[in-house]
């Protein structure tokens, strides 16, 4: 099983050591298209680094991408209406695409067909037929993608698979994953299928997805029975009373998921419940099992120390696992950091799109899944 780059421990280094090692002879001209919510924590973290210039920004609200570039005292900086505009007029080396994610597909095909390295927000996408034709692009274009799962960067979730591979569970059979949250609905462009396609699922079901698949190499999914529903979203007691009546994608979630390999994989995830969370993250093998604490808001972080249950000399034993520090630059320092490297050093993606693909497809299956109330096979296009 192969590591990727953003699986590396990049924490060992603090924030000057590691841009004192950037060569800034290089540097990128970065646009950014959607100048969102999310397009704060990009723009910081291109701002930190020695070797980036953000030079373009777009947006389709009037006037967003000025207020935020002023916001964030982003200087020498030409503004678009949309993302066509941008790649169309600039010369960019790179672009993150922060859109909400119905555009996600068509502002990434787009870049990488204007011959530009793209950093896209998670989820990758919608659909599977989206990310088959983003990777398509991605081949075309011969130019980097890479998908911005920042927990990829955390130390704890490099432990996971880092556990996983060291054969220590011995053959995986079984998974059990997710998270929750009892009432943690986002109040944003994220609650209706016009500009997020998928609730729960896109929102934080794809870090839950993300932790195990990774750890385990990213089978592919061959069966999903899959179930969502919208209880506390449209409901007048639990959401505000405009969010109530546009709210119409899924706030909970479950699936039971047949992977290649034998395995599988038993999820549930939600954004609001009468519970603090539907458990913990469990991988179970031949050899050993490990157990990963969720968090009362789940957000694709370990919620404390994990335990690993094997037999020693024949004696069951618990091994503490303690949560270790994430030293350095943040995680969205290490995510920005890796992909403007993998661009100036020409190495594989940090977080790679044929892994996320997988991500995507059992998302879309537990969807159809649920609207036909059985189980579905998972088909993927070949690429
Ligand atoms: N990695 C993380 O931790 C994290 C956290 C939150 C959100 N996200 C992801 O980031 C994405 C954006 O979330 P957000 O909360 O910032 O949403 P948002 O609605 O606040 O911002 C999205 C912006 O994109 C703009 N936009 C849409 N299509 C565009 C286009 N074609 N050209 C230019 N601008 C366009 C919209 O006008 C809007 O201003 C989502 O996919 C979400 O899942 C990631």
């Amino acid at each position: 099983m192969t590591m990727n780059k953003g699986d590396e421990v990049l924490n060992q280094f603090t924030p000057q050591q590691q841009q004192a090692a950037v060569d800034t002879s290089r540097r990128l001209k970065v646009g950014i298209i959607g100048t969102g919510w999310i397009a704060e924590s990009h723009i910081k973290s291109y701002l930190n680094m020695p070797d980036a210039d953000v030079v373009a920004m777009a947006d389709l609200i009037p006037g967003k991408a000025e207020a935020f570039a002023e916001k964030f005292g982003v200087k020498n900086c030409r503004f678009y209406p949309d993302h066509k505009s941008m790649l169309e007029h600039e010369q960019l080396d790179a672009v993150s695409v922060c859109t909400y994610n119905v555009t996600h597909a068509q502002c990434t095909i787009d870049a990488l067909d204007a011959g530009v390295n793209v950093l896209l927000e998670k989820p990758m996408c919608v659909t599977t037929q989206e990310a088959v034709d983003i990777i398509r692009a991605e081949k075309r274009s011969g130019k980097l993608l890479s998908i911005g799962f920042q927990p990829r960067m955390d130390a704890n979730m490099q432990m996971i698979k880092k556990i996983v591979q060291s054969g220590q569970l011995g053959e995986i059979y079984y998974i059990q994953t997710g998270g929750g949250r009892r009432r943690g609905i986002p109040n944003s462009t994220f609650i209706e299928k016009k500009t997020a396609g998928i609730g729960a699922l896109g929102d934080i079901g794809c870090y839950s997805l993300d932790m195990v698949l990774n750890a385990i190499g990213y089978p592919r999914p061959l069966t999903v029975s899959g179930y969502t529903s919208d209880f506390f979203g449209t409901s007048y007691e639990y959401s505000l009373p405009e969010n109530a009546s546009r709210f119409n994608v899924d706030d909970f979630a479950a699936a039971f998921i047949r992977l290649e390999g034998g395995i599988i994989l038993d999820f549930r995830i939600s954004w609001a419940m009468h519970l603090d969370t539907p458990g913990d993250t469990v991988i179970l093998g031949k050899k050993g099992a490990l157990r990963i604490p969720s968090t009362e808001c789940w957000n694709g972080t370990v919620g404390g120390p994990m335990t690993l249950y094997t037999d020693v000399a024949g004696v069951q034993t618990q091994t503490t696992i303690p949560i270790l520090p994430n030293k350095g630059p943040g995680l969205f320092d290490k995510k920005i950091r890796s992909f403007l490297d993998a661009i100036k050093n020409g190495e594989a993606a940090p977080v790679p799109s044929d892994q996320i693909l997988i991500n995507q497809a059992i998302i879309d299956a537990i969807g159809q899944s649920a609207q036909l109330h059985r189980e579905i096979e998972v088909v993927i296009p070949e690429i």
